[in-house]
């Protein structure tokens, strides 16, 4: 094991310091942690266990939203926005500041460097978490991982415009657009029952600025699977570089358990299997195979 992945699977207990609600059923959590600040980067994520016991066993992994920072701009710790679906997620919703839980990371890759134009985020369910740090650091408006500095923004090129294409089922679970808007990125919702944005798919308000001849210098998704393989056939069409991040169920975090796989197309046409959690999560939606059921 090299030397990256051995810190990375090096597990500390640190202290929450916020567990606050935002929307239905989902939690900004902030934990104190000086030395996962300074190095995690947008696209990068965390697993988390609940509490320093052994139930649940293993972490869950969650997206870096944020870093936070203290009035002088140093790092102080790190948040993740979580929406409760089951054991691990309900555990979490209770823990108070102050409770320790177990958290390694930073893990996986990054996204690449800011697009010299515009770029538009599409997101579903809890699949916006990773774009706000993405587009603050793609805005110029903020640093992260070894470029983070207290000292004002970091250089450029950035992108002109982000934009955030954001899909829920329903307006009360829609979570964060305040720190989106905050971190000026543009947010356009859509929801399953019209009660906010666009009455449908996330994907139509691509569509829509597709046909009308946007076209944004990248596109990058998160969510459901079946909104991904929607994004990655709209974008093929109007031929838009687009990345994904990809939501895998993963045990261990670290490429040791091979419970994240999905089937990646290599550079010789042939397709593999390859660990999400440390060849991704970010993925050319170009190469990512889904099958049609
Ligand atoms: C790289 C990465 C980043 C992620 N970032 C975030 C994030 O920022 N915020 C967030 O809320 N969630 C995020 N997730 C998903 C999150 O990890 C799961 O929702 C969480 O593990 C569920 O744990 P649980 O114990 O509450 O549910 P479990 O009890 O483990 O599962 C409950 C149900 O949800 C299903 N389920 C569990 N995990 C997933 C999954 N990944 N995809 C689809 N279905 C699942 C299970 O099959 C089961 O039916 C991310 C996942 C990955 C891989
Ligand atoms: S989660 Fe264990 S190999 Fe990816």
């Amino acid at each position: 094991m090299d030397a990256v992945a051995r810190s990375c699977v090096a597990q500390r207990t640190v202290t929450v310091l916020e567990n606050v609600a935002i929307a239905r059923d989902t939690f900004r959590l902030r934990l104190e942690d000086p030395e996962m600040a300074r190095s995690i980067v947008p696209g990068q994520f965390v697993m988390v266990r609940p509490g320093p016991g052994t139930d649940p066993l293993l972490g869950r992994p969650f997206a870096l939203y944020d870093v936070a920072r203290d009035a002088s701009g140093a790092a102080l710790g790190f948040d993740v926005v979580y929406l409760v679906i089951g054991r691990g997620t309900a555990a979490l919703a209770g823990r108070r500041p102050g409770d320790r839980v177990v958290v390694w990371g930073p893990l996986g890759h990054g996204f690449g460097p800011p697009p010299g134009r515009s770029a538009v985020f599409v997101a579903g369910g809890i699949g916006q978490t990773p774009f706000l740090a993405l587009g603050r650091w793609w805005l110029g408006r903020a640093s992260y991982g070894a470029g983070l500095s207290p000292s004002g923004p970091p250089a450029g090129p950035f992108a002109t415009s982000a934009t955030l294409l954001y899909g829920v089922r329903t307006a009360a679970l829609a979570a964060g657009v305040e720190d989106f808007e905050r971190a000026g990125i543009a947010v356009e919702l859509a929801t399953d029952d019209g009660s906010a944005g666009h009455r449908g798919f996330v994907t139509d308000l691509l569509a829509r600025r597709l046909d009308r001849g946007e076209r944004p210098a990248k596109v990058v998704g998160c969510g459901p699977p079946a909104m991904l393989a929607a994004l990655s056939r709209l974008v093929e069409r109007f031929a838009v570089p687009c990345d994904l991040s990809l939501e895998n169920h993963m045990a261990c975090g670290f490429g040791a358990c091979f419970s994240c796989v999905a089937p990646i197309r290599q550079p010789d046409g042939s397709v593999d299997l390859r660990r999400v959690c440390v060849e991704g999560p970010i993925f050319n939606a170009a190469d990512v195979v889904w099958s049609r059921a």
